[in-house]
């Protein structure tokens, strides 16, 4: 195949055209700039076989060009659409590839990168309301003139649409590996991606012929995204173990959190989203493109028309926000942008309590830790001075020795010894002799029944 700087290729009136400089090799074929047309760059297939099924699909989009003339820009016009413009062949005639106008990607930043604000702040891309509504419209545009040629992208998603950033006019690139429509047959797109993928596609893929309602689905996704900060449709929060936690599976199941009217019983909305400060009409079209029936969806054309009519500036239906000079908001409606810079402002003052808290919490711990030790200290120190408190087994055990000594020194030791003193010297003792003994016992008994237990349940201190 050629591809090399310096080489020759032919377009469709087999003029020379002498390859450039390499601009970037894709999945499919290699972009590079042309010599004697600095407005057109060349891309060339990587393999036959991809060229073959190729050469009849630019044939259809030759014959079927989307009405998306290049706008006029600041100094120079911006491509909206890098569409074919000559088919290119090699010297022998042979198929290679195709020119396209040359879209200035320096002027152009991708749809990803506005859609998380802190990455768009950093790189100097909008942020307000008012600019991404404008790119949501514009795309919803350009969508509709496609649509009207029954041309389709297929894996629309932010990563793949550019903007003029001094304009927000959309660059589209890569429409060869849109989904064409050619004389009575339709050459498919290649790709998908899942989080963009409508619910009924998730499983099947897209047939030929559906291509358009997945369009519609991304589109929604997109514009949602585009109007709530970044947010997915399909991201929120989770009502149960059995919610799945990726974007494809939730999208199968139809699991959209922001529909109004009663909550979705699987799927609570994100607390960082704005869509209740979104109009009623924006809302049901929101509802629309993501309730469980595709053909509700609505098309690119009611998208365009409805998010022009909030893009235009002398529409008033976006305003200025009263607190924050960066803030657009809907008309009516409170400003979604400051709840979500309070809400994150919250969580992040949340957030430094914490981390203050937490030395302070280790600090607490640390001294209830050293209190405790403090107070073991002492306990050991005195559990060791008074390692005479014996266990519970030995203080049984002297329980039980203690009361039979003394029971045997009250009870039979006293009476033995006065037997002895009596053969000795007999007296009185003889007459009280029993009862002294039975008192001897009884209070040996007693002693027994209350010394046992005290020492037993005597605890440690
Ligand atoms: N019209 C153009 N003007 C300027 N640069 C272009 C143009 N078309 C393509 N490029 C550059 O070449 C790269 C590859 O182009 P393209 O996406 O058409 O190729 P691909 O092989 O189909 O890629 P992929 O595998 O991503 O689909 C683009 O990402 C872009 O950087
Ligand atoms: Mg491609």
């Amino acid at each position: 195949m050629p591809g090399r700087s310096g080489e020759k290729v032919y377009d469709a009136q087999r003029r020379p055209l002498t390859l450039e400089r390499l601009l970037k090799s894709g999945g499919a074929g290699s972009v590079f700039t042309l010599k004697e047309r600095p407005r057109e760059v060349a891309k060339l297939y990587h393999s036959d076989k991809d060229a073959r099924v190729y050469e009849r699909k630019l044939q259809a989009m030759l014959e079927l060009q989307p009405d998306l003339p290049p706008m006029e820009g600041q100094g120079a016009d911006q491509v909206q659409i890098a569409w074919p413009m000559t088919l290119l062949r090699d010297r022998s005639g042979r198929f290679i590839g195709f020119t396209m106008p040359i879209l200035d990607l320096s002027a152009t930043s991708d749809l990803e990168h506005v859609l998380q604000e802190r990455q768009a702040r950093s790189e100097g891309l909008p942020t307000g309301l008012g600019a991404k509504m404008t790119l949501a419209a514009n795309l919803a545009v350009m969508l509709a003139a496609l649509h009207r040629r029954q041309h389709y992208v297929v894996d629309l998603k932010p990563l793949n649409v550019r903007f003029y950033r001094s304009t927000l006019f959309i660059a589209m690139l890569d429409c060869d590996g849109f989904s064409i429509q050619g004389k009575g047959e339709r050459f498919p797109a290649g790709q998908v991606t899942t989080d963009y993928l409508a619910s009924e596609f998730q499983q099947p893929g897209v047939k030929p012929g559906q291509e358009e309602a997945q369009d519609r689905f991304a589109l929604a996704v997109m514009v949602f995204q585009l109007l709530n900060s970044g947010l997915h449709p399909y991201a929120g929060r989770p009502q149960g173990a059995t919610v799945p936690s990726d974007l494809p599976a939730r999208i199968a199941a139809n699991l959209y959190p922001y529909a109004r009217g009663k909550p979705h019983p699987r799927m609570l909305p994100s607390p960082v989203s704005g869509h209740e400060m979104f109009p009623p009409a924006l809302r049901d079209m929101f509802d629309r493109a993501f309730s469980a029936q595709a053909r509700r969806r609505p098309s690119a054309q009611e998208w365009a028309t409805l998010l022009l009519d909030y893009a235009r500036r002398n529409a008033g239906q976006l305003v200025a926000c009263g607190k924050d000079a960066a803030h657009q908001h809907f008309v009516g409606m409170p400003c979604a942008a400051c709840a979500r810079a309070e809400l994150l402002a919250g969580s992040a003052r949340a957030a430094q309590t914490r981390t203050r808290q937490k030395p302070n919490k280790a600090r607490k711990q640390r001294a209830r830790t050293a209190a405790r030790v403090a107070q073991a200290q002492p306990v050991t120190a005195q559990a060791s001075a008074a390692s005479g408190v014996p266990g519970v087994m030995s203080r049984v055990t002297m329980a039980v020795i203690g009361t039979l000594l003394l029971g045997w020194v009250m009870g039979w030791g006293m009476p033995a010894y006065r037997r002895y003193s009596a053969l000795v010297d007999p007296g009185i003792w003889d007459g009280v002799g029993l009862a002294v003994q039975m008192a001897m016992l009884a209070i040996a008994i007693l002693l027994f029944i209350l010394f046992v237990p005290m020492l037993i349940m005597s605890k440690r201190p």
